[in-house]
């Protein structure tokens, strides 16, 4: 079973895949978080993470989101000008911010914008697609929709995340309509949700022994071991797991200070890769984390976890 590790806005940038890939790995493919269109022009922040000499001997595939082939098409055209062969497309994301856009989960309500869009990638015959989408956006029927447009499309894969847009992450995966979805499909089927343990990885490639991979997204910023630990068949203790987390910090810390600007900013992002790691921290020390202002502060509660 091949394993992916799932866009997250604001925790996967290219350094943390870098780093993750270096110093853990265990993942057959990672992808970006989205890249998208603000007022017409692809984000600059989204351009240096997709660019190659970012992502340097990382398996990886770019991802973009879009409302439709107008947004869509400068998106195609840079990700083909960084010379990549494959392109991801959010169907799934559920935030308001980008649903009330028209885009992620939104576009399952809008058949005929998929159709659009598909068309528009089959156009850019050089770029490999695979979609990441919801089972629908406020019910299944949308998502068997999509499915059966999508049938009518070459594609590398179909991830699909058992939630509706409309719960973002509340409720239980729904494993029938998953079933559904992928009755419906003739293409290959990842499943993605709620994947936190070895124990979970197996359950899901019981249940669903076809699966084309399995794709982990929180569980594996909780515990970033949790790939390797599977394909090794060996758990690790809570010692080890800290100080592989330790070692990625250790990376990552030196980067942020490198090329962030200011305390703040610093913060920001090492807080962010912590954030999911709660359970693996001393509570106190993970307070102080979290809540320091000060560089200095936060080096010596780091420094009390080695
Ligand atoms: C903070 C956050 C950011 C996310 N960013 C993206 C994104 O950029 N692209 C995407 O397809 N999914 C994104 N997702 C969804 C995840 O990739 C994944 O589908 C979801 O978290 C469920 O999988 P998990 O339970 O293994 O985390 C995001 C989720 C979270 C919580």
């Amino acid at each position: 079973m091949k394993l992916f590790f799932a866009p997250l806005q604001g925790y996967t940038d290219h350094i943390y895949r870098s780093i993750h890939n270096e110093v853990v790995g265990g993942i057959d493919e990672y992808f970006s978080p989205f890249v998208r269109c603000d007022g017409g022009a692809v984000r600059n922040k989204d351009l240096r993470d997709i660019a190659p000499e970012n992502n340097c001997g990382v398996n990886f595939v770019p991802q973009v989101i879009a409302a439709g082939v107008e947004e869509l098409a400068p998106l195609l055209a840079v990700v083909e000008q960084a010379g990549y062969g494959r392109i991801d497309l959010n169907l799934g994301c559920p935030f308001p911010l980008q649903t009330a856009r028209g885009r992620g989960a939104a576009a399952l309500a809008n058949p005929d914008k998929v159709e659009q869009m598909m068309q528009e990638l089959k156009r850019h015959d050089t770029l490999k697609t695979s979609i990441k989408m919801r089972t629908g956006f406020t019910s299944t029927d949308e998502g068997l929709t999509t499915i059966v447009i999508l049938n009518n499309f070459d594609l590398q894969h179909i991830t699909i995340h058992p939630r509706l847009g409309v719960q973002q992450y509340k409720g239980q995966p729904d494993l029938e309509a998953f079933a559904r979805l992928k009755e419906a499909s003739h293409h290959p089927i990842v499943y993605n949700g709620d994947i936190t343990s070895t124990d979970g990885i197996d359950r899901i490639a019981s249940l669903f022994p076809d699966l084309d991979a399995i794709m982990i997204g929180r569980g594996l910023l909780a515990r970033p071991t949790l790939a390797r630990e599977w394909r090794e068949g060996c758990e690790r203790s809570e010692g080890e797991r800290l100080a592989t987390s330790l070692e990625m910090h250790r990376r990552l810390y030196e980067y942020a200070c490198r090329t962030l600007q200011g305390d703040q900013q610093v913060l920001a992002r090492m807080q962010a890769f912590w954030e999911y790691q709660k359970p693996l921290v001393d509570k106190k020390v993970y307070k102080r984390l979290m809540k320091t202002t000060s560089l200095r502060n936060y080096e010596e509660a780091v420094r009390s976890l080695e």
